[in-house]
């Protein structure tokens, strides 16, 4: 795929799932300018190579400075908020503090950047938004994680608004579901144990295993290109066949 003469914000960036993305679309040829807060994962991003892009410092959760964020950044071709976090959390420790943290960063985050970057005219006419969902909340249910599911299924139908409201721009919408992927965010999840885990990438019909973040980063890469110009308002599951049994 060839993804020249685009310019790509990919929150995330400094990690998993994000950080293969900005390194799939910088070889594609796109100017990726990739957000996290880490300050040594920033200036790897960096050293790997953006094609002019920046590695941009910036705490999602500081939602009073997005405006001013929003208004001094470039305009975009695509945006792929892949900023993320899961928290374990079952029904008898639940918490509004846990469940406000984790809705926050995954659905909140998301809606408010895209909002400022359109208000800010920085989303380009015949774009393209994608947001990283998850398969557990619009398919399947996975103990502990009820916060982390219902933010997941938000962002599946905020896609789908966001994709009538910006469809007359030429601007698409369109989510990516993954299965479980060998990222930070899995090797630390406590919802599961490393034993649960192992039992579990048994039942991935293909290989046996959990994904590499590479091969979400191809579909994401697939959603920033012209080659799904006629694709707005969906979901794409991309998780071994895991969801379908
Ligand atoms: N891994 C999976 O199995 C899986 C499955 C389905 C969906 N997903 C989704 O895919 C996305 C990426 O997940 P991942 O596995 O790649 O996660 P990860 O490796 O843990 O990376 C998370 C990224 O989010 C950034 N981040 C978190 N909170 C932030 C904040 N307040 N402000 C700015 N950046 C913030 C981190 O930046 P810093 O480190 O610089 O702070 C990091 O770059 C997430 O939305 C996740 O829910 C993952």
């Amino acid at each position: 795929m060839n993804l020249n003469g685009k310019r790509v914000l990919v929150t995330g960036a400094t990690s998993g799932i994000g950080l293969a993305t900005a390194r799939a679309l910088a070889a594609m040829g796109a100017e990726v300018w990739g957000l996290g807060r880490d300050e040594g994962r920033l200036q790897a991003l960096r050293d790997g190579g953006l094609n002019g892009g920046q590695a941009l410092a910036f705490d999602l959760l500081d939602f009073s400075a997005y405006r001013a964020f929003a208004a001094g950044l470039p305009v975009f071709d695509a945006v792929v908020h892949s900023a993320g976090v899961v928290e374990n959390s079952p029904l008898r420790y639940f918490s509004l503090e846990k469940y406000q943290r984790t809705v926050d960063t995954n659905q909140s985050a998301p809606l408010l950047l895209s909002a400022e970057l359109a208000r800010a005219a920085k989303l380009g006419a015949g774009g393209s938004l994608v947001f990283l969902a998850s398969i557990s909340g619009t398919s399947i249910g996975m103990k502990g994680i009820a916060a982390y599911a219902a933010s997941k299924a938000a962002l599946v139908g905020m896609a789908k608004v966001l994709a009538l409201e910006l469809a007359p721009k030429g601007i698409r919408v369109n989510c990516v579901s993954p299965g479980m992927v060998n990222t930070e965010l899995v090797a630390g999840a406590t919802y599961l144990s490393d034993e649960a885990k192992r039992a579990d990438m048994q039942k991935y019909p293909l290989g046996g295993r959990y994904a590499e973040p590479r091969e979400v980063a191809g579909v994401i890469a697939f959603l920033v290109s012209d080659h799904s110009s006629f694709m707005t308002g969906q979901n794409l599951t991309v998780d071994g066949g895991y969801s379908i049994q």
